[in-house]
């Protein structure tokens, strides 16, 4: 059976270009319940660590750099079906790939500065929500 939370979090560029809110607001109109939210930036040491399963790949680096340049938004969601419905509702990773109204399609930049991160798996989504959020800041 498919989980019913999954993790996401609004990236630097967006949140750099002020669009917290309409992302926050299309989450909502999609029917996603926010459980856990908080303004945060990460270290280029928390971001490798976040995206570890990426260290081998050649955009690692600038991943990291990316990812720890400014604050982010981490949020827990939930909705049945949570981690497919919310990859649908974010797009491809590269926006010029993104269906039209995806989040991505709408606000990202390139495939690096793509917006939002979405959980790949139900596995995964657990595993990153407990990296940024305590037991007690979950709803
Ligand atoms: P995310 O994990 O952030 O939700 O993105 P995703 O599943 O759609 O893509 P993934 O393959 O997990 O890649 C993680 C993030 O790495 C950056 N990236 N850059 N320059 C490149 O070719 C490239 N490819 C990936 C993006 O920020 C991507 O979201
Ligand atoms: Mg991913």
């Amino acid at each position: 059976m498919a989980g019913n939370r999954t993790f996401t979090m609004i990236k630097p560029d967006a949140v750099a270009s002020g669009h917290i809110g309409a992302i926050l607001a299309q989450i909502n109109n999609a029917g996603f319940r926010i459980v856990a939210m908080k303004l945060t930036r990460m270290s280029a040491a928390t971001a490798g660590a976040f995206y570890a399963v990426h260290k081998e790949r050649p955009f690692y680096g600038e991943l990291v750099e990316f990812m720890s340049s400014g604050p982010i938004v981490a949020a827990v969601l939930e909705k049945d079906n949570a981690v497919e419905d919310f990859r649908k509702l974010i797009g491809a990773t590269d926006p010029a790939k993104a269906e039209p109204g995806t989040i991505r399609a709408l606000y990202a930049k390139n495939v690096g500065e793509n917006a939002v991160h979405g959980s790949d798996s139900d596995e995964n989504a657990a595993i990153e929500s407990a990296f940024h959020f305590a037991g007690l800041e979950v709803f």
